[in-house]
């Protein structure tokens, strides 16, 4: 299983890390358009291995995609990342440009692979690569869901005083501060409804910590944050190299599914060996249906954006 990772930054770099510490894939490469920073970040990683206990052969490549070739994955991260008060979309501009020249790159040396957009504003990143390449559907994953539910379960387990591990809960919806759709009424504890332990008031407050999840950090950090993307890019890239048929929410093509069409955004999927096996579609009450569809007119007004 080899995977491919453009952008080497802190998001590329800490994907890297956590696939190969993973250990499941055989080879991992790095690719930045800035002089020797890939190999730079390969070598760095490399010299974990020891210590980390993975087999995983990390490389590194300034700009030749000829080293990428045959990737069964590949993960794209390149673009600028946002500062503190800007919004994901607002990086639309220059990140179109990158991420269409990126995923062409891409297949031009790996024609199967399997794309995951991760670069900002993602649903419509990930629409681009749609349009842009004419992949089929299946192979082109918007990660963006995955990594909103982390930190959904994070903010749920810190309000249910519980431990992670018996938290369960999925957001779906544009990966946007006021597009994420939270499924608070889904969301368990040890498979007992959330709001058995909690009150409506602290499980609002935990929906609003969610949906600013990644601004907050960007105002601590001073750009946006690295780990838990590259935790979720991980998981994502694990689900299909391993072909593990696990559940995430990802922004995907929907044509009809919850009354959606021509448009990329976060939906839970069934992941495989061929990338989105399974596009699954939930009940959901009038309540989330209708956030659903606002949140779809922000994606679109965003994708209005494109030159394609
Ligand atoms: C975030 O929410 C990078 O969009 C990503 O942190």
């Amino acid at each position: 299983m080899k995977v491919t990772v453009v952008g080497a930054g802190a998001v590329g770099a800490s994907c890297a890390e956590y696939i190969a510490i993973k250990n499941f894939a055989s080879e991992v490469v790095l690719v930045d358009i800035k002089q020797d920073f890939a190999e730079g970040k390969a070598m760095d990683l490399m010299q974990t291995a020891s210590l980390n206990g993975f087999d995983t052969k990390i490389t590194g490549s300034t700009n030749d995609y000829s080293k990428t070739a045959n990737s069964d994955i590949a993960v794209i991260t390149s673009g600028i990342p946002r500062k503190p008060g800007m919004t994901r979309e607002e990086l639309i501009g220059i990140n179109a440009g990158i991420v269409k020249e990126v995923s062409s790159n891409i297949i031009k040396h790996s024609p199967n692979v399997i794309i995951i957009v991760v670069s900002n504003p993602m649903d419509t990143m990930t629409y681009l690569v749609h349009k842009s390449t004419g992949l089929p559907k299946n192979r082109i994953i918007g990660m963006g869901g995955a990594l909103d539910s982390a930190r959904f379960k994070y903010r749920l387990a810190e309000a249910l005083e519980a431990p992670i591990s018996d938290v369960d809960g999925m957001v779906i919806g544009g990966h946007s501060d006021v597009g994420m759709v939270p499924l608070t009424r889904l969301a368990t504890r040890n498979s007992v409804p959330v709001s058995e332990f909690i009150s409506e008031e602290r499980l609002n407050q935990v929906l609003e910590d969610t949906k600013v999840g990644g601004a907050t950090l960007t105002k601590m950090l001073g750009t946006s944050a690295w780990y838990a993307p590259g935790a979720a890019v991980s998981g994502l890239v694990q689900a299909i190299a391993c072909d593990q048929k696990k559940i995430f929410p990802c922004s995907v093509l929907l044509e009809g599914e919850y009354d959606l069409n021509d448009i990329c955004i976060g939906a839970p999927v069934v992941l495989g060996r061929n990338g989105i096996e399974k596009i699954v579609e939930i009940k959901l009450s009038n309540d989330e249906k209708e956030q659903l569809q606002t949140s779809a007119e922000g994606v679109r007004k965003t994708n209005g954006l494109l030159e394609v």
